[in-house]
């Protein structure tokens, strides 16, 4: 076969392809999902450098994780191997058959399946080109984390397979960290579902707004934080030495904005432009910029400080979510129905931490609690542990965020 991979023997207990699999793939794919052309195979044989060449006399097109699930499924049972390829990029021949593999190639699986503009969420398919996905968002005002020369033709998939680096790594940093959630076909077939994605809704309160902080600010945003009235309330009364930088303030939420560039006044003056068009936009009824650092240390003391405040009260019940923007503050409001609640945490990540407060830790105060968080949370696709991990406390509950085939993967990995 191959004359780059003479030091790799054929491994004999791979099958060799017949005609009843070819039978089998035209069956789940039609006609035009199972390529036999030699012309067709030959070009998916061989990298783009034309360094490394199989002979593969298979190429399948699957449109659907359910395809691709039932191909790998048979392809497992039968003992056949498998290349999996996307835009054929590779310089590592890392996308091309060794020997005789089926090569399984995602070019048909390449939909926007949604854009969330509000978070900066995109969820798409496996086979889209990277300069089609970087049009689209920056059609919305957006930029991919990652550009590379060979993004006309290489796909998402392989970019995130190989994790690869780019040009932009110094700015966003790497591609894996950029990635929510991903929906994977195992070799056996399972499908993984670890698509966490959260979507836009426009229920409840508006607090997406708040993101547009995110968009002005750019560059030299680097911590957006919120706390409802009750935890500034609390601090207020419990925390020794501070002060509510906005007194006569009845409002029901705050934001803690912190900025940090490399040119302070050039760093200040977009601040102090940014509050001003919030509060003449209405998006911010009042605000107050740090004028010195101790002056800025009394704001995040006052943010810090909840956690210490809240146990003041006596039992803190505490739950670290997260949530779509959009819903993050619901659950607050359908917990304080029941029982006294703080919400605060990092708006910036969709990250609530809700704790409820009680004058003693009680049976009959966690019942109604759990598990209506944990479901609510679920719902959402949110997460149930966005910062603390599970420990004790949620040790039993990571199905509430966890799909069976991923914590049976953890349980043995
Ligand atoms: C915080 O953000 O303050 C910490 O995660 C601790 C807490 O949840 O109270
Ligand atoms: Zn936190």
């Amino acid at each position: 076969f191959s004359t780059t991979a003479t030091h790799i023997q054929r491994n004999p207990a791979y099958s060799v392809l017949n005609s009843d699999d070819v039978s089998y793939f035209k069956s789940i794919l039609g006609d035009s999902g199972v390529v036999q052309d030699e012309d067709r195979v030959a070009v998916a044989n061989v990298d783009w450098m034309g360094k490394y060449r199989g002979a593969s006399q298979l190429l399948l097109l699957p449109k659907s994780t359910t395809e691709v699930s039932k191909i790998l499924s048979y392809c497992n049972s039968r003992r056949l191997a498998v290349v999996p390829q996307g835009g054929n990029t590779g310089l590592v021949g890392g996308s091309v058959p060794v020997y005789d593999e089926v090569i399984v190639s995602l070019v048909g699986m390449d939909k926007i399946i949604s854009f969330d503009n509000v978070n900066g969420i995109l969820t798409c398919e496996a086979g889209c080109v990277l300069e089609n996905l970087s049009t689209f968002v920056e059609n919305e005002g957006f930029i991919m984390p990652l550009d590379l020369g060979a993004k006309g033709s290489c796909h998402i998939g392989g970019n995130i397979s190989t994790n690869a680096g780019g040009l932009r790594f110094i700015r966003y940093g790497s591609l894996h960290g950029n990635v929510l959630g991903l929906e994977v076909v195992l070799a056996n077939g399972t499908v993984l579902d670890m698509l966490s994605t959260l979507r836009k809704d426009n229920t409840g309160y508006d607090l997406k707004h708040l993101f547009i902080a995110r968009r002005n600010l750019g560059e030299i945003l680097s911590a957006f934080e919120f706390m409802d009235h009750h935890c500034i309330d609390l601090a207020m009364k419990h925390l020794e030495g501070v002060q509510n930088p906005l007194p006569a303030s009845p409002y029901k939420f705050y934001v803690l904005i912190e900025t940090t560039g490399s040119d302070e006044s050039y760093d200040k003056a977009k601040l102090e432009a940014f509050l001003l068009r919030s509060m003449e936009d209405g998006l911010v009824a009042d605000g107050v910029i740090a004028q010195d650092i101790s002056q800025a240390s009394n704001f995040w003391r006052i943010r810090e400080g909840i956690s210490e405040a809240s146990v003041k009260v006596g039992a803190v019940y505490k739950y670290d979510l997260s949530i779509p923007v959009e819903k993050l503050y619901d659950i607050v409001e359908e917990m304080r129905i029941r029982v006294e609640v703080l919400g605060y945490g990092h708006l910036g990540d969709g990250n609530l931490h809700l704790n409820i407060l009680s004058s003693k830790y009680d049976e009959s105060v966690l019942a109604q609690i759990e598990p209506f968080v944990y479901e609510w949370t679920s719902a959402q696709r949110g997460s149930i542990s966005a910062e603390h991990g599970l420990g004790l406390m949620k040790a039993e509950k990571i199905h509430y965020s966890k799909s069976p085939e991923a914590v049976s993967l953890s349980m043995v990995s």
